[in-house]
């Protein structure tokens, strides 16, 4: 069989629209914007459960009983803390470097400090899922201090997930809104079908390497700014407009210059994600209380960009009110696609362990559209 030498099939650019595995995990239903998680729909979930749950369910497909639940919390929580070394390391990357580069550091580096990284049951796979999804909180809420010049701060054994990663990157106890939105923030990046960083912790894990490096690899591709990258630059874009009377002039320069804006548009929701009209209102909340201005420009150019684009299935995604957010509840910009992170941590693992179940190698192929050749070698010295 040649390597994709003649178009026999349809070149899917991107790979859009390939069924390349099955999954029991989480579905997007892009054309009525809803999103479910093993059947509940993310609504659902975010008004009754909370970030520990949702991630057990991911996990193992069923909502824990109450046996399971404090078990799974425990084991969260015992390992939580970071290794003295993990420390260093974090101190020693300090501001050098952005906070994403930082944590894909980090999670490859943890592979160092364990003997058992390479054995490949699922069992030991598992293992090491569950030590990244109890330690995720623990790397960003560090990696935010330093990178802010502040100095770590342990994990409290008295607070939940969300609550204790706010107080690790923020320094302050979250009060019982913020601890709310802190968890609803977590749950709803925690997983989202096939998209990108997912498809490239599937990569890794279908050549049977181990989770820290599926995790390496995921981290890697939520860096880039058509992905997790968006909310960092949707929020310093609306900085940018300024005042709210700013928004149809700027916003006309840059779709004029045919410039992506960033927090719009979506490969599968051609109607307003659902994650997004859950943090328009938390939004909107903040923007209540801390009074500023740049909820009210965000509105005018969510306005200007469904008049403009809506018929062609251009809406808000969650990245366009995730960042102003994150901004009210402390956290510095870089760190906002590292909080994705942290919630999409589970949704990962999930489907890494999902897929190593039934394995097969990725291994598509590309249509060769270079020189047939054979061409002649040329030696250096006879080279024009
Ligand atoms: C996310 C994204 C990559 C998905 O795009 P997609 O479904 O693959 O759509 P395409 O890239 O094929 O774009 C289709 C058309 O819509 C336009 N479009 C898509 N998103 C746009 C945006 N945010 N702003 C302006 N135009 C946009 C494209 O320019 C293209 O126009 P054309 O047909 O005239 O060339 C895209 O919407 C985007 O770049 N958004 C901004 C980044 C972002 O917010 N990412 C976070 C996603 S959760």
């Amino acid at each position: 069989m040649n390597e994709g030498s003649e178009a026999k099939e349809e070149l899917r650019r991107g790979l859009e629209g390939v069924l390349a595995a099955e999954t029991r995990i989480g579905y997007v239903n892009g054309s009525d914007g809803k999103l479910f998680y093993r059947g509940y729909e993310i609504n659902s979930l975010v008004e009754q459960s909370n970030y520990e749950e949702v991630s057990y369910l991911l996990l193992y497909g069923h909502l824990p009983k109450r046996g399971e639940y404090e078990e799974y919390v425990k084991r969260l929580r015992e390992e939580m803390p970071l290794p003295d070394e993990v420390l260093s390391l974090i101190k020693n990357i300090g501001g050098r470097t952005h906070p994403m580069s930082a944590l894909r550091t980090v999670i490859s580096y943890l592979s160092v400090l364990d003997s058992m990284e390479s054995d490949s049951s699922t069992k030991n796979q598992e293992r090491i899922g569950i030590s990244l999804i109890a330690r995720m909180p623990s790397i960003v809420g560090a990696i935010h201090r330093v990178y802010s010049g502040k100095e770590i701060i342990k994990p409290d054994p008295e607070l939940g997930y969300a609550s204790n990663f706010f107080y690790m990157s923020t320094g302050a106890r979250p009060d019982p809104v913020e601890s709310k939105i802190m968890d609803t923030a977590l749950i709803i990046h925690a997983d989202h079908g096939m998209n990108a960083s997912t498809f490239s912790a599937l990569v890794t894990i279908s050549t049977m390497a181990d989770m820290y490096s599926a995790i390496t690899s995921a981290i890697g591709t939520l860096k880039g700014p058509l992905h997790g990258g968006a909310n960092e630059r949707a929020l310093k874009m609306i900085q940018s407009v300024g005042r709210p009377e700013n928004a149809e002039k700027v916003l006309k320069v840059m779709t004029d210059k045919g410039e992506r804006v960033m927090g719009f548009g979506h490969r599968v929701y051609k109607v307003y994600d659902p994650r997004a009209k859950i943090l328009k209102r938390y939004a909107e909340y903040f923007a209540e209380r801390k009074g500023n201005e740049t909820f009210k420009t965000a509105q005018i150019i969510e306005e200007l960009m469904i008049n403009k684009y809506g018929e062609r299935g251009i809406f808000p995604n969650v990245d366009f009110y995730s960042g102003m957010i994150y901004d009210a509840m402390g956290f510095r910009t870089e760190i906002f696609t590292p909080i994705f992170a942290t919630g999409r941590i589970s949704g990962w693992v999930a489907r890494a362990l999902e897929y190593s179940t039934e394995n097969r190698l990725f291994r598509p192929k590309a249509l060769y559209v270079g020189e047939k050749g054979p061409r002649k070698y040329i030696p250096i010295q006879d080279r024009d």
